[in-house]
């Protein structure tokens, strides 16, 4: 199996891991995000993927870190491969997730193992079913009021879009007694704030506590036609962080989609395809594994740069254009922006739902597409923003 040179590891930190790191893995920077568009990151970082591969030849790549054993996937099948043999021997919970998440999800299923996280992913698959309260009918709601600011201003932003979606957010999960509580979510955010530093910031635990009292206040109401009407609150507190902290990337993804000309559920993963809002994928081995007759110890940390998966025009036809017809079943296994396997993004029905609902309410009213084929690798949604149309 191919070892990268120490010229290439350091260019695979350099290109590809720190500068999305940089963006915030958990929540992104607006600063940083700005820049990056401005040196379009996402495109150097998919070509030196392509180089590697190119270089290397399509088997994992070993970087030289040391005292640690790391692998970038260079090809689909393997992809496939590590997303359905996930958790064992491919466990979610590697020790960067561990150290971001105990921030403000130190219960959550993505750092749980063994029968501990069955039980917890049992739970997240149960709650997550659009199905099983109205939520085209809230977000409808909130893409109405919104779009009466929107008409009064003439123009939609991000900031005027995130009030709108957090309100749509914390009414799914926590239901309508909860639309206004701005500190909440606000909360959350510093908490996330601090797990993109992963262990190398100290734990704000009084702060956490706060949240958590907060939370738990709005999860025993149980309030009917919310996520927290589908299950006990003790058991609910420990994954509705996670929850709500993952409605941003979904109000990321509904802002893009507008910015493309999406459309319906196949407009959102475009969106997610195009700009995956988890841009890495990791896993770490509980065993040694054997890759390509080459075996890799346990402990492995195994990435999956999505960007360069979704965007490599050496395999995809529209690596940058939209191409809705992609979904919901692609043909190409490393298409994966809600991951694959069993442990594939459990909200990923209800990111559909309510993103394309809301997409669906207002892109009648705006002048969208904004953007064109070619696609830019990387897009700060931060900065997007649509005027009315003139009959909208
Ligand atoms: C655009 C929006 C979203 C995208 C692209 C997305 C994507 C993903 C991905 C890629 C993973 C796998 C992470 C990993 O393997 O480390 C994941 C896990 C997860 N997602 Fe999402 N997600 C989104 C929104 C949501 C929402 C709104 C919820 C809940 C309401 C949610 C709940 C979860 C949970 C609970 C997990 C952990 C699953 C496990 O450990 O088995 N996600 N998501």
């Amino acid at each position: 199996m191919a070892v990268a040179s120490r010229l290439d590891t350091g260019r695979a930190f350099a290109k590809v891991l720190l500068p999305t790191v940089a963006k915030g893995v958990i929540v992104r920077r607006r600063g940083v995000t700005a820049v990056a568009e401005k040196v379009q990151a996402d495109a150097a970082a998919v070509a030196t993927m392509r180089r590697f591969r190119a270089r290397y030849g399509p088997e994992p790549l070993r970087l030289r870190v040391t005292g640690r054993s790391v692998a970038l996937l260079l090809d689909p099948v393997d992809v496939a491969r590590l997303l359905a043999d996930s958790p064992s021997p491919f466990a979610l919970a590697t020790r960067e997730k561990k150290a971001a998440l105990a921030h403000f999800q130190p219960h959550g299923v993505l750092i749980s193992t063994g029968e501990e996280r069955a039980r917890r992913r049992a739970v997240n698959e149960d709650v997550l079913r659009p199905d099983k309260i109205d939520v085209p009918g809230i977000v409808a709601d909130e893409a109405d009021l919104l779009l009466r600011h929107v008409r009064s201003t003439g123009r939609l932003t991000w900031d005027a879009f995130a009030q709108a979606w957090w309100r749509a957010a914390r009414r799914i999960v926590l239901g309508s007694f909860a639309r206004e509580d701005v500190e909440l979510t606000d909360v959350l955010k510093t908490l996330r704030g601090n797990a993109n530093w992963a262990y190398l910031h100290p734990r704000r635990d009084a702060l956490r506590e706060r949240f958590e009292e907060r939370l738990h206040a709005h999860l025993a109401r149980q309030e009917p036609g919310s996520l927290a009407s589908l299950g006990s609150p003790d058991e609910l507190q420990g994954q509705a962080p996670h929850w709500l902290f993952a409605f941003d990337a979904a109000g990321i993804v509904t802002m893009r989609a507008l910015a493309i000309g999406g459309e319906g559920e196949a407009g959102i993963w475009e969106s997610a395809r195009l700009w995956p809002t988890t841009p890495v994928i990791l896993r770490e081995s509980t065993e040694p594994t054997r890759w390509h007759g080459t075996w890799l110890p346990a402990g492995t940390t195994f990435v999956v740069f999505a960007p360069y998966f979704h965007r490599d025009p050496d395999r995809l036809s529209y690596a940058d254009s939209y191409a809705p017809e992609n979904w919901p079943a692609p043909s190409d296994p490393g298409l994966v922006p809600f991951s694959g396997g069993p442990g594939i993004c459990p909200g990923r029905d209800l990111v559909l739902v309510a993103g394309s609902t809301m997409l669906d309410a207002l892109r009648d009213h705006l002048a969208v597409p904004t953007l064109r084929a070619p696609l830019p690798a990387t897009l700060n949604h931060f900065g997007l923003s649509f005027v009315t149309r003139g009959d909208g």
